[in-house]
């Protein structure tokens, strides 16, 4: 069973941390959410403390999806709104194709909808061989310059307290994750077809996700709504209150 954070009582949402992070990401939505709902962050397998899978390998979006909905079963929730950051968005987009009646509305932030290219998926399996070699240290070590907007130097304590996560990972939660976000499919033609609520929050200076991906994936949606903040791919992080206020406003409609 996956590890997770719950706090709050009422309609339940659920927060999915990106790569290769862990729930505590979200320690300052789950206070300000939980004021009205019930929020549950699971640490996705192999990430923060959850065991990894058999076969990292074999990993999929939809397969660490599926711990979730494990947990959530556990749990006793049968619909919530389902929010995820970047990865978190990929798993959530795969658990919404699979279990739509129960996801009342979506949350991507800093996410995508398309599959990765022929060279970022080469990329990614170039990766999870460097990780295997030389350990967690490689993935920081490419990451952290990307991932905050020019506001957030090493000084900042976002800084290092992405760092000590990237850090901690375990090689098979690093190596599982990378195989599971280069497998994933094409959601762009499914997007229209989403009926619920769907947040899209995108970092204006977000330099792993461009903001015309998170554009185009709102202009997809039928029931889209953008939100553009000035802050690179953590808006968690670099901007919690505007965060937690967009999350907010979407749980208005989704719960
Ligand atoms: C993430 O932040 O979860 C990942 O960097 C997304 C990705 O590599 O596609």
């Amino acid at each position: 069973m996956l590890r997770f954070s719950e706090a709050g009582n009422g309609p339940a949402v659920v927060l999915l941390h990106g790569f290769p992070l862990n729930r505590s990401i979200w320690d300052r939505q789950m206070a300000d959410l939980s004021r009205r709902y019930r929020v549950i962050a699971p640490d996705l397998p192999g990430l923060g403390q959850s065991a990894p899978l058999k076969d990292e390998s074999a990993a999929s979006t939809l397969g660490l999806g599926r711990a979730v909905v494990e947990l959530l079963d556990h749990l006793g929730v049968d619909r919530f709104a389902l929010a995820g950051h970047s990865m978190g968005g990929y798993v959530a987009l795969a658990m919404q194709q699979s279990l739509p009646e129960r996801i009342t509305g979506l949350a991507l932030v800093c996410s995508q909808a398309g599959a990765d290219s022929p060279e970022a998926r080469e990329g990614r399996f170039t990766l999870a061989e460097k990780v295997r070699q030389e350990g967690a240290e490689v993935v920081a070590d490419a990451m952290l310059p990307k991932l905050f907007g020019p506001e957030i130097t090493p000084e900042h304590p976002a800084y290092g307290q992405v760092f000590a996560m990237m850090r901690a990972t375990s090689v098979e939660g690093i190596r599982g994750a990378l195989f599971a976000m280069a497998r994933r499919f094409n959601m762009i033609p499914r997007l229209p077809a989403i009926g619920v609520p769907t947040l899209v929050l995108a970092g204006e200076k977000d330099s792993i996700i461009p903001l015309e991906r998170a554009e185009m994936m709102a202009a997809n949606l039928a029931t889209g709504l953008l939100v553009k903040l000035p802050c690179g791919h953590m808006p968690m992080l670099e901007a919690p209150e505007a965060t937690s206020q967009a999350l907010e406003r979407w749980l208005e409609l989704a719960l």
